[in-house]
């Protein structure tokens, strides 16, 4: 049974920044994917600034003993919003990775950010501030920014299946990840945004190895909708793009936008 929450107002933040990014070897032998540079700064001080400017004041980044550069760079602290660190030891997947957290999120409701991918967003409410609304303006125990994906690359997403139809924000009645695309219960992506009741460990604990091995957090999530708890989603709009580096396909994606976006504004 879930813990009554009473305290709805997210001012924490864990960005999971711990894995090994393989898939980015040389450029990551030394140098942690969160830190490759998109334009003039690293990519997780881009996520950072997301972050804070969505009104967070307390982040932990959870990262490896061979990604201390990440504290190197961001110390403990900016205006008035304080940074926090801890390991994960063994990549065991992102729920375990959420789950290295516990002590820094407590009893408190918590967003989560996924630190290889950002947001690209010409409004004026960011899809992140509007996962924070969404949860604390609903009985959500689980809120999740999610985006409308080729049929064809859901196996590489968390996909969820909305329970009604969909508007820029709707409930969910099941979710799987990376699905085989006829199997796959809607195009809806889950997009490295999430904001979670702290009752969310309890379900991480109870999670089993899933797609690749992996705990994954879209598991726990199931876990949770299971026991009757709330979940909704946050659409990305048409014009609102999530980019991630986990690839170099998709790090020059974004890395051109960004230099693009970086050149208009110079104009
Ligand atoms: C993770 C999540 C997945 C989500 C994806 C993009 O997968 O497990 O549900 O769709 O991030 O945010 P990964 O990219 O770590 O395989």
């Amino acid at each position: 049974m879930q813990t009554p929450i009473t305290n709805k107002l997210i001012t924490k933040a864990v960005i999971p920044a711990a894995g090994k990014g393989t898939r980015l070897l040389p450029l990551t032998k030394a140098v942690p994917k969160e830190l490759i540079p998109l334009g003039t700064k690293p990519v997780l001080e881009h996520i950072v600034e997301e972050v804070i400017q969505a009104g967070i004041t307390q982040i932990l980044f959870v990262i490896s003993e061979q990604k201390t550069a990440i504290r190197t760079h961001f110390g403990d602290g900016f205006n008035g919003v304080r940074f926090d660190y801890e390991f994960q030891r063994v990549q065991k997947g992102l729920a375990d990775a959420i789950f290295c957290a516990k002590d820094f999120v407590s009893a408190d409701p918590f967003a989560v950010v996924l630190g290889d991918s950002t947001i690209e967003t010409d409004r004026d409410i960011l899809p992140f501030r509007r996962v924070l609304d969404t949860y604390e303006n609903t009985d959500a125990s689980g809120v999740i920014v999610v985006q409308k994906t080729p049929r064809d690359e859901v196996a590489r997403y968390g996909i969820v299946k909305p329970k009604s139809d969909v508007a820029p924000s709707f409930q969910i009645d099941g979710l799987v990840e990376k699905p085989m695309p006829d199997e796959a219960p809607s195009e809806y992506a889950i997009a490295g945004r999430y904001a979670f009741d702290a009752n969310i460990f309890e379900y991480i604990k109870r999670t089993a190895p899933g797609a690749n091995g992996e705990l994954q957090i879209t598991d726990s999530i199931g876990l949770m909708l299971a026991d009757g708890a709330e979940v909704w989603c946050v659409a990305l709009e048409d014009n609102e793009i999530r980019r991630d580096i986990g690839t170099f396909e998709s790090y020059f994606e974004a890395l051109i936008a960004e230099i693009n976006r970086i050149s208009r504004s110079d104009a």
